[in-house]
């Protein structure tokens, strides 16, 4: 029997997962399955193996901190590898942050939450339509891709949280001569806080620099510089979910630096510790440093191994691979933007570095929901493991190791252009 067979005494979602593979072993670019498979790998454990499957130097300082100490807590004890941690994220965020970590994305932005609304003292949040933060009740209270993730624990929810529009400006029902960003996602902040909440009543507004789950969407430099001022203008927290996008994902360390902007708060994850548990909150160290004792805090965060596995990645990151992945990025961007001519139902091609999504809508502007899961059904079967994204389920996106090659790039469009024009017809 395959592991995918065997794996039925889990919650039924999680026993029918998107594909069917049984991973006997990841290394690089490439997974290798129970039943003699080798996939070309671009969903990266969904943006987490940035360097590729079992990169040899995270590997050797993971099982060298385990020789060393496995757990120490962090609410008890001190230990090198997460006093070294803090000390990289410090440099790498602007000097003047602290850090807190955690587990997962989710409880780093449950935890940005809770630092806002605590030193602001206000009770409102702000965040956008479209976005993913993750599935813990304050997460899934700021997750506004899909009401499935919402469905049934509304009660729960937290409450004095208001979701306007991200320019999704492919979709935007305003005029749009393609350069400047309609008046509409401006002006939706002075409606927001004339009718229904005063901004001086706002802790935070969260945001993820680039869409991630809601459709790989880049929004408009002018529109990021606004809110930031709008928030130093108020006195509202800006919170960057950077847990998909940090961490060398868009050709940059962190996205935020596409648009020269510094957020009070951040939350990262997936890619810091190359696939072990890891995340953190990075906050301006005027703001962190008013959490007192008992506000916050976890058994397992910052743990001995994950940190230690984070640090060999960033030493990694910082040889060349953030390098790499600007460039690949390009390279993927400009092969995919040559297909997007053959192919009328590819409407976008988006995304910044290795962030790469590509959206499909028919001749009337319909989402091709069933069209973006068959194209990543059809590539799995050629060997290529692509995801779906978009709020709509209608775009595929390309989440590739950052160490990919020209080659295994040019192998995964020529799969993707067979797939498209099969069933494209
Ligand atoms: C932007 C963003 N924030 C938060 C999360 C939640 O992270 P986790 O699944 O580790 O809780 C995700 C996961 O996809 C994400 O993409």
């Amino acid at each position: 029997m395959t592991l995918a067979q065997r794996c039925k005494n889990v919650m039924p979602p999680m026993a029918n997962r998107v594909t069917d593979l049984g991973i006997v072993k990841g290394e690089g670019c490439y997974l290798y399955t129970d039943d003699g498979r080798k996939i070309l790998d671009f969903a990266a454990g969904i943006g987490v193996c940035n360097l590729g499957h079992n990169y040899p130097d995270v590997v050797e300082a993971a099982k060298a901190q385990m020789d060393q100490l496995v757990h120490g807590c962090h609410n008890l004890v001190y230990y090198e590898p997460y006093v070294k941690l803090a000390e990289k994220l410090v440099e790498l965020t602007g000097g003047n942050t602290k850090l807190y970590f955690c587990n997962s994305g989710a409880e780093a932005v449950d935890g940005a939450l809770k630092l806002a609304k605590y030193v602001s003292g206000r009770p409102a949040v702000i965040g956008f339509k479209g976005a993913f933060h993750g599935r813990t009740m304050g997460a899934a209270t700021m997750t506004a891709s899909n009401s499935a993730y919402r469905k049934n624990i509304e009660t729960g929810l937290m409450n004095n949280v208001y979701h306007l529009d991200y320019p999704y400006l492919l979709h935007t029902p305003y005029p749009y001569d393609g350069v400047h960003t309609p008046e509409f996602y401006f002006r939706q902040f002075d409606e927001l806080f004339s009718k229904l909440v005063s901004p001086d009543r706002v802790a935070c507004i969260l945001m993820e620099p680039v869409q991630g789950e809601g459709g790989y969407i880049v929004p408009p430099k002018d529109w990021m510089v606004y809110v930031r001022e709008l928030c130093d203008k108020y006195g509202i927290f800006l919170i960057y979910d950077e847990v998909q996008s940090g961490f060398g994902r868009t050709g940059k360390m962190f996205a935020q630096e596409h648009f020269s902007i510094r957020p009070d708060i951040m939350t990262c994850a997936k890619g810091i510790a190359n696939g072990l548990p890891l995340s953190a909150i990075i906050a301006k160290a005027e703001i962190m440093d008013q959490w007192p004792a008992g506000a916050h805090g976890g058994t397992f965060g910052g743990n001995p191994v994950s940190c230690a596995a984070a640090n060999a990645t960033i030493k990694v990151l910082e040889s060349g691979v953030v390098d790499n992945a600007a460039k690949m990025g390009d390279y993927l961007m400009e092969q995919l933007k040559k297909i997007k001519e053959k192919y009328p139902c590819i409407a976008e091609v988006r995304g910044l570095g290795l962030m790469i999504g590509v959206e499909l809508l028919d001749e009337n502007g319909t989402p091709m929901t069933a069209l973006a899961s068959k194209i990543q059904k059809d590539a799995l079967d050629e060997g290529l493991f692509i995801l779906t994204c978009g709020s709509y389920k209608n775009c595929f996106r390309f989440i590739a190791p950052l160490i990919v090659t020209e080659n295994e790039i040019d192998t995964a469009v020529a799969i993707v252009d067979r797939v498209l024009e099969k069933n494209c017809q």
